[in-house]
């Protein structure tokens, strides 16, 4: 992957039809989507259950893009390999998943994979601060990790902005993850994220027998959140 800051749509398979994921991966990608966000969950870490590392094996080949895993799992560490042998491209752990991020992180790219950090809302900066060099991506959580279709947080806006200034010209993405739609995609773009996620903004009236319902969803949003990204 080589990196530049331009505008990436990453659909939430959260929101797909979980009977046919590979055909709704392919009707997203058909229809413009960037790279594929995946979120296993654990009922632990947070109180929902989700895909483990066989499904994410399992819809790999169907993802022509880019793979970014979202591990809302704790603790992460025993499961690294395993996604990654699935075929993860961005493998991010939640900050709050474990004592030794650093460590996770290295772990990560012992794999291949490319290395995220996560940070629940309550959950300051500061705590990557002084370990940027071991990461590619900040994923700031824009709502409480677990289900789709909640409202986003207006004062995560300031985190994203600090989060830019933070990684200067480092080669980290900016990542926003909860109630990302054509209303909040500008103000995130405007504040310096960079790859935002989107479920219910991009399944949200579409299926795979009206594709071109994603596709019209997913172009609203990268309009939205280019001319933001332009007049910032
Ligand atoms: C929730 C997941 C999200 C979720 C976002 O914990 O991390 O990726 O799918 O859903 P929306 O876009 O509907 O808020
Ligand atoms: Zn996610």
């Amino acid at each position: 992957m080589s990196f530049d800051r331009s505008i990436r749509i990453a659909p939430s398979i959260l929101s797909a039809d979980f009977a046919s994921l590979g055909a709704e991966i392919r009707a997203v990608e058909a229809e413009g989507a960037d790279w594929i966000h995946v979120d296993p969950m654990d009922g632990h870490f947070v109180p929902n259950l989700t895909i483990g590392p066989n499904v994410v094996a399992a819809i790999r080949p169907h993802v022509r893009t880019f793979m970014d895993v979202h591990l809302m799992i704790a603790p992460a560490d025993p499961y690294i390999e395993a996604f990654a042998k699935a075929g993860a491209d961005m493998i991010t752990v939640h900050a709050e998943a474990g004592p030794h991020l650093h460590r996770t992180l290295q772990a990560i790219r012992a794999t291949g994979a490319k290395a995220g950090v996560a940070l629940n809302m309550t959950t300051p900066l500061a705590q990557i601060e002084h370990i940027l060099d071991a990461l590619d991506l900040i994923l700031i959580m824009t709502i409480n990790p677990g289900f789709g279709g909640q409202k986003f947080t207006h004062g995560m806006l300031d985190k994203i902005r600090a989060a830019r200034a933070m990684v200067g010209d480092r080669p980290i993405h900016i990542e926003v993850d909860g109630g990302i739609d054509p209303l909040t995609a500008p103000l995130v773009a405007a504040a310096g994220a960079n790859v935002l996620v989107a479920g219910s903004a991009v399944f949200r009236g579409g299926s795979i027998a009206e594709p071109g319902v994603y596709g019209r969803n997913i172009a609203a949003l990268r309009m939205a959140a280019e001319n933001a990204g332009a007049a910032a």
